[in-house]
């Protein structure tokens, strides 16, 4: 479990539990879209990153190594494997460490992109980690969050809504995207889909605190 008192990972002990099996399942459904979106980013030359959540390093690979990447999240055991990657392959522009996206350890407009990818549905206080992510980023710069949502089609939303019990049990609950991002200072410049039936949205904002 994290070592860093008062924060909650999540309702269930799932990452920390399987943690060993999390690359081998989830590799092929989440890497080739997060990929596809870094590589849309265009992320140019010396540009500070900050990943939420960054959990296993799933998507380190993805990262040009021309820009400087940070790595949080609450679970040990996840980033005890993002750190054998970052070995592994001897990256130098990568590094992670362990904290809790609702208590960001950085100054303020530290970082020129803040990526979220599958994680704004799994902390138990939202509105507080886009806050801190958008405290973290400088003004103008981009916030990237890939995730779930719950569907605007009614139908689709009732069976959001129908195995809700069971996904919270498995320790994330389906938001919908105002949820997410309603009043807070993100001006949303796209949202789209990778696939036209894919189930994750990927949302690009800029920061546009004063
Ligand atoms: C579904 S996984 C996504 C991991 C990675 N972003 C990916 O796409 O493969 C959710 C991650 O969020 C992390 N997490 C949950 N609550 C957190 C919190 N309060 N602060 C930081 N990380 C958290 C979990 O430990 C887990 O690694």
């Amino acid at each position: 479990m994290s070592s860093i008192e008062g924060a909650q990972a999540h309702q269930s002990k799932l990452y920390y539990e399987f943690s060993h099996l999390y690359d081998r399942v989830f590799t092929r459904v989440f890497y080739p879209r997060i990929a596809q979106v870094i590589r849309s980013l265009n992320i140019e030359p010396g540009a500070r990153v900050l990943e939420v959540g960054v959990g296993t390093g799933l998507s380190l690979d993805a990262y040009p190594t021309h820009c400087q990447v940070t790595g949080v999240d609450l679970a040990p055991d996840m980033l005890e494997q993002a750190q054998e990657k970052i070995v592994r392959n001897g990256w130098r522009h990568l590094d992670v460490m362990e904290m809790d996206a609702l208590n960001l350890k950085f100054a303020d407009s530290s970082f020129d992109y803040v990526m979220a990818f599958h994680v704004v549905s799994v902390v138990p206080d939202v509105r507080r980690m886009m806050a801190e992510m958008l405290r973290v980023t400088r003004p103008g710069g981009t916030l990237v969050i890939i995730n779930h949502f719950r569907s605007r089609n009614r139908l689709l939303a009732a069976l959001d809504s129908l195995i809700e019990p069971i996904t919270r049990r498995l320790g994330w609950h389906t938001l919908s995207l105002e949820d997410v991002t309603g009043n807070v200072p993100l001006e949303i410049t796209r949202t789209y889909k990778t696939a036209k039936r894919s189930l994750f949205t990927i949302v690009i904002g800029k920061n546009r605190k004063s």
